[in-house]
């Protein structure tokens, strides 16, 4: 037989088989629907300057279970609750780690850190050690008076404002860092400075770190979609994630040495905690190396602190905008703990009122309104629609908690709907009602849950109970601008500028 005839039927006999093959795998349902994606680059323009919203806006024509194509990879989006609750729940396990990105291999110390480890022995390692010492109900009553003393203190700071404007996220920020920083580290990281509210420097340093991180995680990376493109870093992402690593790495590294060279004082904190265990039982396989340690601070530090200051700072803004419920929350506040002492934590379970508005802030302002991405482990099939192995999952969280079909006038902010008799009585936010879900749900649910919710309360609720508040300028509360800045977490486009006038014993601000 001629070599061309041998060439020529192995070439045939190769396209045979390559096509008997995908007859076999290809599945036999379709794809969800969703917008026809452009050549090579796929759905990416799609996504606009805010993710969340075009999304939204694209699951209005295509529904709920979508399938966009952003570069070679495929994305399915869920925009409805029940959807959502098919893959947190019902598929749970198929979705629980995350997809590969340049965030976690540039910023999280190349995926040793919690939020992006692959699921497996490692990250429930990670997730234990931060449960027993940070979240566990024993480690959050430990440290109740950490919390209580810093939101004291940002009381007192407040009230020394003068007849100066309050930045006042600048000032949460200050103190969900410190407050996070004292059970971590054992010390306050920031100092107010002179004149209370005058923030130290590192403060905004370390809170544009933090926002940088959200930022530029927040961003859809061309290289992360396209890995043929990844070396050119198109949109100059990846070598701003080298430089901010450097920064926060140098920050972390300090810490630790400090640690060290303070072994002999008494600590009763996580990070003596985790570097005592290692010195104790070096080859213990629960012991954390130094990079896995820095990588876990730089999780608690980032995901824990603008999140709760963020939070915090819409639920003033919506108290701000809507004077009527501010009346209310403080009505309840004066009936329940009067205006001789602050809030405690113990009281949290006594206001009902305040827990309703926390929800209600939850659920229009969620701090990562499209979660964190999922991957799918193996294909499965998700009502009547093929979701291929290897597809990234984006839980549009904003867009669900506004679904018209789940909330009656969803625009608007009604705690009211959470309280007996309201539409949402029973809903709650940790995870099981999957028309609100701000922490995510299944097994990747935030690790950092009750500790997020009872801060946020806390916060909220000292806030409106010591001050009466005024916007900088004399503009009024209906005029307060609402809009949205995005990065992975939702911050206010602008920040709120006020005075605080105190309304509590004069004796709680000094
Ligand atoms: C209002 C406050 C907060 C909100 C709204 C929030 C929201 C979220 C969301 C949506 C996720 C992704 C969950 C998923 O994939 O389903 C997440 C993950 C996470 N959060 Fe939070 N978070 C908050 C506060 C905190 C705090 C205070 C901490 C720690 C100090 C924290 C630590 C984490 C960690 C470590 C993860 C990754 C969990 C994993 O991958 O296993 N969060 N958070």
């Amino acid at each position: 037989m001629s070599p061309l005839i041998i060439v020529f039927a192995t070439i045939a006999a190769a396209i045979l088989i390559y096509r008997l093959l995908n007859l076999i795998t290809k599945p036999s349902l379709p794809l969800p629907p969703g917008p026809s994606p452009w050549p090579i680059v796929g759905n990416l323009p799609h996504m606009g300057p805010v993710p969340h919203h075009a999304l939204a806006v694209l699951a209005l024509k295509h529904g709920p279970l979508m399938h966009l194509r952003l570069g070679y990879v495929d994305v399915i989006v869920a925009a409805s609750a029940s959807v959502a609750e098919q893959f947190l729940k019902v598929h749970d396990t198929n979705f629980s780690s995350r997809p590969t990105n340049s965030g976690a291999k540039y910023l999280a110390y190349n995926y040793q850190d919690l939020v992006f480890a692959p699921y497996g022995p490692r990250w429930r390692l990670l997730r234990k050690i931060s449960y027993v010492h940070m979240f566990s109900s024993k480690a959050l009553d430990e440290f109740r008076h950490i919390r209580q003393e810093e939101v004291a203190r940002l009381i007192r700071n407040l009230a020394s404002s003068g007849s100066k404007a309050v930045n006042l996220g600048q000032m949460l920020n200050v103190c969900t860092t410190n407050a996070l920083a004292r059970v971590m580290i054992g010390r306050r990281v920031f100092n107010e400075g002179n004149g209370g509210c005058e923030c130290d420097p590192r403060a905004d340093e370390f809170k544009s770190m933090v926002v940088e991180l959200m930022v530029l995680a927040g961003v859809f990376n061309i290289g992360d979609f396209l890995p043929a493109f990844e070396w050119l870093d198109l949109q100059g992402v990846q070598g701003k994630m080298k430089k901010l690593h450097k920064r926060f790495d140098t920050f972390l590294t300090s810490i630790i040495e400090d640690h060290r060279i303070s072994k002999s004082e008494k600590h009763n904190d996580l990070l003596s905690t985790l570097l005592s265990l290692k010195e104790k039982l070096p080859e213990d396989e629960d012991t954390l190396n130094d990079t896995e340690i820095k990588a876990l601070l730089l999780n608690l530090f980032t995901a824990g602190t603008d999140t709760t200051a963020s939070t915090t700072e819409w639920a003033i803004s919506e108290l701000i905008k809507n004077p009527k419920l501010m009346a209310c929350i403080q009505n309840e506040l004066d009936t329940v703990v009067g205006r001789d002492r602050l809030v405690t934590e113990q009281d949290l379970t006594n206001l009902p009122y305040l827990e309703a508005v926390v929800k209600e802030t939850l659920r229009l302002h969620p701090s990562t309104p499209l979660s964190l991405p999922r991957v799918a482990t193996q294909s499965c099939e998700i009502f009547n629609y093929h979701i291929p192995k290897g597809a990234t999952l984006l839980v549009n969280v904003w867009a669900i908690s506004r679904d018209p079909k789940e909330w009656s006038n969803p625009l608007e902010f009604k705690p009211e709907r959470f309280l007996p008799g309201g539409e949402k009585f029973d809903v709650d936010v940790r995870g099981n009602d999957f028309e609100v879900i701000p922490f995510g749900a299944g097994r990747r649910i935030c690790a950092g849950m009750s500790l997020g919710l009872r801060m946020v309360q806390l916060l909220t609720a000292t806030l409106a109970h010591a001050y009466d508040w005024e916007l900088e300028n004399g503009v009024s509360p209906e005029k307060l601008n609402m809009d949205e800045a995005y990065g992975l977490t939702l911050q206010r486009a602008v920040p709120i500028l006020a005075h605080p006038r105190p309304r509590l014993s004069p004796h709680l601000y000094l």
